[in-house]
């Protein structure tokens, strides 16, 4: 039976025998093979369908062994500030642990379904006026002064914990080596976790090859392309609008280690990805996941780069039911119907 990802990689994660771990059995999340996309650009692309975990975000990864280390530190409280996902990952862990939860998130800028899980994991929940760069100042702060855990990526082990996708990864293409692991990229926590990840098994010779790590932000909230801070990020992938990442060192590393790169994508690129991996694939992810695919699609039309027959993996880092406006925002539901045979054998039209 499957028991989380602590349980699994315990080898690799510094959790003592008889620590009580905090867990929803999360991780061992689908890879899937993109036929219609590997058909139509000629890579063969791999998609890890990380909206598969218990709170539909791969943030319960970190989140797994961050609320298991507050826990065994005696913590009375985890915080984060969040564009969405974070605060549904830390409401659900810090519910099953009995820690109160605290989240500042973006008032305006947060998806509905995000909010819900926070509301009904019974998190207090603190909307500001301000975007998520605004709320990690005040959420650091308050842990400079207080005795709270902060649970943010800057929080050592959410980024310990999310390396073991890169484990999974690894252990589900079996001895395929991976040439290029795509993701996408806000306070760019995940890229860092990964890049770890893939050099651990690699200087464990349990793989002999490291991936190139493509990092993807939305165009107007590109901190890590243009190589400085962006103040006022806007992009209709509200769990990447991020404009100080915080991980930024980490990830400019982990991605001249590896050879990789960052690059940018648009609100409209983006939202045409989306619709492809749901329409054409049949994964449906939230926006922000969809910026790996949005980009890789992007350099096959530039011309640029050849990702030809190049083994791939994108990241889906969040789950599409967590969004649901955007879609019911962007595509029409047709009009309802008489609830009659005829009505309804007429419309379809056979
Ligand atoms: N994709 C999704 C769905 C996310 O929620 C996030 C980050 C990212 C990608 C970017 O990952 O920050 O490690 O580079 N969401 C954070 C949050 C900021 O508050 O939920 P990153």
């Amino acid at each position: 039976m499957w028991k989380g990802l602590i349980n699994k990689y315990k080898n690799y994660l510094s959790v003592k025998k008889d620590t009580n771990i905090v867990t929803l059995n999360e991780g061992n999340t689908p890879l899937i093979k993109a036929d219609w996309l590997n058909k139509e650009y000629g890579f063969e692309l791999y998609l890890k369908f990380e909206g598969a975990n218990p709170s539909g975000s791969f943030k319960d990864r970190g989140m797994t062994l961050a609320v298991t280390k507050a826990l065994e530190e005696n913590s009375k409280a985890i915080i984060c500030a969040s564009t969405g996902n974070t605060s549904a990952s830390a409401a659900a862990y810090g519910a099953r642990s009995g820690l109160k939860t605290l989240v500042v998130v973006p008032k305006a800028k947060i998806a509905k379904g995000k909010l819900s899980q926070a509301l009904i994991y019974g998190a207090q929940i603190i909307p500001i006026k301000g975007n998520f760069d605004k709320a990690l100042e005040i959420v650091r702060k308050l842990t400079d002064k207080y005795a709270l855990t902060l649970v943010n990526s800057l929080n050592p082990f959410r980024i310990e914990g999310q390396k073991t996708a890169a484990f999974e990864v690894a252990d589900q293409l079996e001895n395929k080596e991976l040439d290029i692991l795509a993701l996408p990229v806000g306070n760019a926590g995940n890229i860092t976790a990964y890049w770890r990840g893939f050099k651990e098994y690699y200087n464990k010779n349990i793989t002999n090859y490291l991936p190139k790590m493509f990092g993807f932000q939305a165009a107007r909230s590109a901190a890590m392309v243009k190589g400085r801070t962006i103040e006022d990020p806007e992009t209709i992938a509200t769990a990447i609008r991020i404009g100080n990442p915080v991980n930024r060192d980490k990830a400019q590393k982990a991605m001249e280690e590896s050879n990789g790169l960052f690059d940018s994508v648009t609100d409209k690129e983006i939202k045409e990805a989306h619709q492809i991996l749901a329409s054409k694939e049949g994964v449906f992810i939230e926006p922000a996941s969809a910026a790996p695919v949005a980009g890789l699609i992007k350099l096959c039309k530039e011309n640029k780069y050849s990702l030809t027959n190049k083994k791939i993996v994108a990241v889906l880092t969040g789950n599409g039911l967590k969004d649901q406006e955007f879609v019911l925002d962007n595509y029409s539901i047709p009009n309802s119907l008489e609830g009659k045979f005829k009505s309804v054998e007429e419309y379809i039209n056979i």
